[in-house]
């Protein structure tokens, strides 16, 4: 049986000042199906990338396995899919069909090979480089975040596709959709990396067990501490006192007949108690500092929010459709109300985001049918589906007017690391540029969120974080996004794009 041993593995990027991953020991099964979990820049792609060899590391990776990456890099998208196909998967072309049984359990149509890769959907691209990484049935599988650009109906179908495969590493933080296919998580803590035997919601479950009782043992050590600490001060000071005394009497009274052996045992059996005392609570001291090592930072944060009360509604469309020769959205009325959250639902590519720039105003190639009208003088918070901010943070923050340092308080909250505040955002993980567009987007005061697919790559915790602040502050939010279960929890209005 094919195994992968990783033992003692370290590494850093060059620019880094501590290592990202620090003796680290893994042992995994080929059989199994992982997911990798952990807090955006934790190194979940970097891990992946070590076991492809594509980074210089010390320690050792031994495995006998063929591992297969998604996304793969395709260098010529003008090609026909099919030929894309081949080249990844270095098929011959009578094997085509090898992909073609892939595609067809991801439930596509095969007419997609004879078109060129660039014309395909983003849902479409993920479903055919899944189908070629697949199709060697004997390797193993890295699988990179492949929830980001599919929608509800097609996370349900890649959920199915992976269900029946074996041997894989997915990377994802949509938990409905691990729950669904794993049966082992590798979690990147902050401190260690850990192998679980379960589900997501398993891990979670064991990882909340495991912190509370780790909180619970603080506490008690931090009790004891004192106690034996105070302890050993009060027996030091007997011990010094009646030593001093014996002394005094010493001088004073040669002659005393007070039983100074009897006093000297005492104290001496008195001062090693009180360091016996001291050591135990010096021990309970390293112990503290032991746990809560792995419990992740997720103080609540707050959306600058203002409410406009004297509307009953800030957006609301009538018949409304952007049209033009090739494309035109399905015609739709909605209201988005004030104090509520209303979510634009419907499959990659019918519009979503358009009607999100409509809203914002943005030029685009569309005529408009309909009615759209939206209060004027509103303070409107507008996050793009793709984050494509350059420069440092406090540079974005002071160009749009926020203030910065409410910006790294937010980072701070949602677990960013401090030591990156002075990067430029485009040299960032996806997880922590959103991260950072998420922390302008609450800092800046706004009476309206529009935010389009907001927690694509965002670690769990940064979700529910947003989660938490959504249903605490009730803002007047329209929001674009694909896990179902997410959605249902914040949602209090849904609105349907449908052909
Ligand atoms: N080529 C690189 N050079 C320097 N630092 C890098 C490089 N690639 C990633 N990093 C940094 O290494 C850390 C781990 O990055 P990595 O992309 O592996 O994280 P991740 O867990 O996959 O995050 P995400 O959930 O956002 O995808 C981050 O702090 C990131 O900024
Ligand atoms: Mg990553």
């Amino acid at each position: 049986m094919g195994t992968i041993q990783i033992t003692n593995l370290t590494f850093k990027y060059d620019q880094m000042s501590t290592n990202l991953f620090d003796s680290v020991n893994l042992s995994i099964d080929e059989s199994w199906k992982l997911g990798l979990i952990g807090r955006n820049g934790r190194g979940k792609t970097t891990l992946l990338n070590i076991l492809r060899n594509k980074l210089d590391y010390s320690g050792s990776i031994v495995t006998n396995l063929n591992f297969y990456y998604y996304p793969q890099n395709v260098s010529n998208p003008a090609k026909l899919a099919g030929d894309v196909a081949l080249e990844l998967s270095g098929l011959k072309d009578y094997d085509i069909w090898k992909v073609e049984q892939e595609l067809d359990k991801l439930k596509m149509d095969l007419s997609v090979l004879e078109r060129p890769f660039e014309n395909l959907s983003p849902g479409e691209r993920t479903k055919l480089l899944l189908a070629v990484m697949f199709v060697d049935n004997n390797g193993f599988q890295l699988v990179d975040e492949p929830t980001n650009h599919l929608d509800i109906e097609g996370r349900e179908v890649v959920a199915n596709y992976l269900r029946g495969k074996q041997g894989f590493i997915v990377i994802s933080h949509d938990r409905g959709f691990l729950n669904q296919i794993i049966d082992h998580v590798i979690s990147i803590n902050r401190n260690t990396i850990d192998v679980y035997q379960g589900d997501f919601d398993t891990w979670e479950q064991q990882k909340d067990i495991r912190d509370n009782s780790e909180m619970a043992e603080k506490a008690q050590l931090k009790k004891d501490i004192k106690k034996m600490e105070a302890s050993a001060v009060k027996k030091e000071n007997w011990a010094n006192q009646s030593e001093r005394n014996k002394n005094k009497n010493i001088k004073m009274d040669l002659h005393t007949n007070l039983d100074k052996g009897f006093l000297s045992h005492k104290s001496a059996k008195m001062m090693k108690k009180a360091s016996t005392m001291q050591k135990r609570a010096n021990e309970a001291v390293e112990k503290k500092k032991d746990l809560l090592k792995d419990i992740e930072i997720d103080d609540p944060i707050v959306l600058n929010y203002v409410e406009i009360s004297h509307f009953n509604q800030l957006i609301s469309a009538e018949n409304f459709q952007m049209v033009n020769d090739s494309v035109q959205t399905p015609e739709v009325s909605f209201e988005v109300k004030t104090g509520k959250v209303t979510a634009l639902l419907g499959r990659n590519g019918i519009g979503k985001s358009t009607i999100f720039k409509r809203i914002m105003d943005f030029d685009q190639p569309f005529e408009q049918r309909g009615n759209i009208s939206i209060k004027k003088g509103i303070k409107v918070s507008y996050m793009p589906q793709e984050t494509t901010l350059h420069g440092t943070i406090r540079q974005v923050a002071e160009n749009s007017e926020i203030d910065v340092e409410q910006v790294f308080s937010n980072l701070r909250k949602l677990g960013f690391e401090r030591e990156l505040f002075n990067d430029p955002i485009e040299h960032m993980s996806q997880g922590q540029k959103r991260k950072v567009a998420l922390s302008l987007s609450l800092s800046q005061e706004a009476n309206l969120y529009l935010w389009d697919e907001p927690f694509n790559y965002l670690d769990v915790i940064t979700r529910d974080q947003i989660i938490a602040a959504i249903k605490k502050q009730h803002p007047t939010m329209l929001i674009i996004d694909h896990d179902i279960g997410l959605i249902d929890t914040i949602a209090d209005e849904k609105v349907m794009l449908k052909e």
